[in-house]
């Protein structure tokens, strides 16, 4: 792809932290617009601080002054609006906040996004990504087939529905107004700069600490892992070859039980960090989360066969070097678990009664 201006939303989170570094990396420049909420973290973007190719504003993809103006200064080539309310749990505790961000939101950058588009006197070459994901599809049985394109939209949770609604959005700004849409629908990422709060590196923080690893429920439910950059070049691949108003499912054709990605996890530490072994003597079984979707599965074929995408990083090698980025960067997880994080552990859904 030739070397592009990018304003990216939410670009100090995990994945956005991640494909911005990649995009940089790959010589194009970024417009990074993150609110810094909880999940944000400038840290992520240590490595390319003082880099001319990026520069960080510290907003609200709500302020739809704000996002046209940036529009308006940088003239990109596309959006990629990774900016998200992501966790589960916490939509069940709390969801307005998903309601504000993943579905206002997302209508304020479009709206933005349209005048912009309008504006420009030849708008073919613009670009709007919508960074999405698999669970607006719903939940599966162990033996209906994967996710695909086609399959009906059926969230089970504030955070899935708030997301299907912005996908709504998405596809309507496209047929309504022929914006030029492109929407990504991922399965679970896994990786550096992901927040201590979801499966795979709350478990491994835990597993450090000598603390519980609490499984909910009966640890059989199924995600299918797909390492973070990959899910960053399937993005960059689409941005370049995608076709306009198409949605393409990502995934890491590699379905996992919870309770053996924490075995795995496990397995690894007692080799890596020997102290605390053997440590599935501290996986502990917690209530269920409410409305727990049993099983994602993606079916990519339409990505890797008009596109030609294809993970690189199998599972086996990929979570070794998760732990191995997790154990290298133990200051970066304290500086979280010291702050907001504190509260969270006490308010995590799964180790209440
Ligand atoms: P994250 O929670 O780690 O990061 C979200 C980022 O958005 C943070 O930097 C946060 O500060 C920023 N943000 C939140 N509200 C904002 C606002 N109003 N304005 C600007 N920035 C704001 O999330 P993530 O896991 O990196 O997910 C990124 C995107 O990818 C989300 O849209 C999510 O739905 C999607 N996705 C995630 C996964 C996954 O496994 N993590 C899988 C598929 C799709
Ligand atoms: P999570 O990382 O929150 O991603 P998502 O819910 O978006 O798939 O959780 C992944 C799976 O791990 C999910 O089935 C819930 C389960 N889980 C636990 O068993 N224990 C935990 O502490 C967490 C955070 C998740």
């Amino acid at each position: 792809m030739h070397r592009k201006v990018l304003l990216v939303t939410g670009g100090a989170g995990f994945i956005g932290s991640n494909f911005v570094l990649e995009a940089i990396h790959r010589g194009h420049k970024v417009v990074n617009l993150d609110a810094l909420t909880y999940a944000g973290n400038i840290d992520n973007l240590a490595s390319i601080a003082g880099d001319p190719a990026h520069t960080f504003v510290h907003g609200s993809i709500l302020d739809g002054p704000l996002v046209t103006r940036l529009l308006d200064e940088h003239q990109p080539d596309a959006v990629v609006h990774f900016a998200a309310e992501s966790h589960v749990d916490r939509s069940i505790l709390g969801p307005a906040a998903f309601v504000d961000t993943n579905i206002v939101g997302t209508f304020t950058l479009l709206e933005a996004a349209l005048k912009h588009w309008r504006s420009l006197p030849d708008g073919n070459g613009f670009r709007f990504l919508h960074v999405s994901t698999d669970e607006v599809y719903g939940s599966l049985t162990p033996e209906e087939a994967a996710f695909h394109e086609e399959t009906s939209y059926r969230p089970n949770s504030p955070y899935s529905a708030s997301k299907a609604a912005s996908d709504h959005l998405v596809r309507a700004y496209f047929h309504t107004y022929r914006l030029p849409v492109v929407t990504t629908n991922c399965s679970n990422n896994y990786g550096p700069y992901q927040f201590p709060e979801k499966l795979i590196p709350l478990m491994i923080h835990n597993a450090v600490e000598g603390k519980p690893l609490p499984v909910y429920g009966d640890g059989q439910n199924v995600r299918d892992w797909l390492y973070v950059t990959d899910h960053c070049d399937a993005i960059l691949t689409v941005l370049e070859k995608g076709r306009l108003g198409e949605t393409y499912n990502v995934g890491g054709l590699n379905e996992q039980k919870n309770l053996d990605v924490v075995h795995t996890l496990c397995a690894i530490l007692d080799e890596l960090h020997p102290e605390g072994a053997p440590h599935d003597r501290l996986i502990t079984y917690v209530k269920d989360r409410p409305g727990h979707d049993r099983r994602y599965a993606i079916d990519c074929s339409k990505l890797q066969g008009e596109l030609g995408w294809a993970p690189k990083e199998s599972f086996r090698t990929g979570i070794r070097k998760t732990v191995e980025w997790y154990l290298d960067h133990q200051s970066w997880v304290a500086k979280i678990v010291s702050g907001e994080y504190r509260d969270w552990i006490t308010g995590n859904y799964g180790t209440r009664s």
